[in-house]
């Protein structure tokens, strides 16, 4: 397994919680996205199982106006913060798809294989 990846502090997280990140480049890039809820990091893919566009159209906007869920601002598919299963939208039942992030001294880090 390769060292984790540093994404950012936990601090600098916006006040939604969410934030965006692209790493690499060509074969290697990947989009992504953390939030942060009641005390819980969670990291997907910034990968709509729909259509396979990225969920935000504003940077490190992922949540739905009510921020209960997160949102793909493409055709509106809504999502579990908690698993990222489609709840509404054109996806329903489909699910983001997860990948393991952590926080350690406060800074949050992606684990790569
Ligand atoms: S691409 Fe996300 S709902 Fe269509």
């Amino acid at each position: 397994m390769s060292d984790p990846v540093y994404l950012c502090r936990l601090e600098e997280l916006p006040e939604s919680g969410t934030k965006g990140f692209l790493l690499g480049s060509g074969a290697d890039r990947l989009d992504l996205f953390v939030v942060w809820r009641a005390g819980v990091l969670r990291g997907y893919l910034n990968d709509c199982p729909h259509a396979h566009t990225p969920l935000e159209t504003r940077p490190d906007r992922f949540l739905d106006r009510d921020e209960t869920y997160l949102l793909c601002t493409t055709h509106g598919a809504r999502f579990t913060i908690d698993d990222g299963t489609c709840i509404s939208g054109p996806c329903r039942g489909k699910s983001l798809t997860p990948l393991p992030v952590t926080i350690a001294d406060g800074k949050i880090f992606l684990l790569r294989d």
